[in-house]
């Protein structure tokens, strides 16, 4: 039985600062994701507040969105059988030290803020952050 979703991802600024947005597409491209959409934008805080908001009440807040609006991001919809959870699976544990090998967190992944992606970790939250982004 197919389950097809769309999920949103993001290339954070680490990893395009580094020049790892080319690296990473081909990632998804290869696991089977199909990108419907993307765009590089550079954010601004307190677009990247709203974005985060359910992190608000977190100690990482701030400097979390400090750092999501600190250079460019990709942003990405994408589309795979599970997109949600094939994307959670791909992008591996929050901090890349506990992340396993071969995902992307572990592949280019600095440390915990700068985890160099960004997944959406449900289907109604893939459907409120695609619309964040890709609402026309
Ligand atoms: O991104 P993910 O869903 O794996 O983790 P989260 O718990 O939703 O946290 C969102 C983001 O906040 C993470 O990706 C980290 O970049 C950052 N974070 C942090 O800087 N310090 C923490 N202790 C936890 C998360
Ligand atoms: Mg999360």
């Amino acid at each position: 039985m197919n389950n097809i979703e769309e999920t949103l991802s993001i290339i954070k600024p680490d990893a395009v600062e580094r020049n790892l947005q080319d690296q990473i597409k081909n990632e998804f491209k290869s696991k089977g994701f199909e990108i419907l959409n993307e765009k590089k934008i550079h954010i601004t805080k307190e677009e990247a507040e709203k974005f985060y908001k359910v992190h608000e009440s977190k100690p990482f807040y701030n400097d979390l969105c400090a750092y999501l609006s600190s250079g460019p991001i990709v942003v990405m919809k994408l589309q795979k059988d599970n997109a949600v959870l094939e994307n959670r699976k791909l992008m591996g544990a929050t901090n890349p030290d506990n992340a396993e090998e071969g995902t992307l967190r572990k592949k280019y992944g600095i440390s915990i803020d700068k985890n160099s992606v960004h997944g959406s970790d449900s289907l109604e939250n893939a459907k409120i952050e695609l619309d964040f982004f890709f609402k026309d």
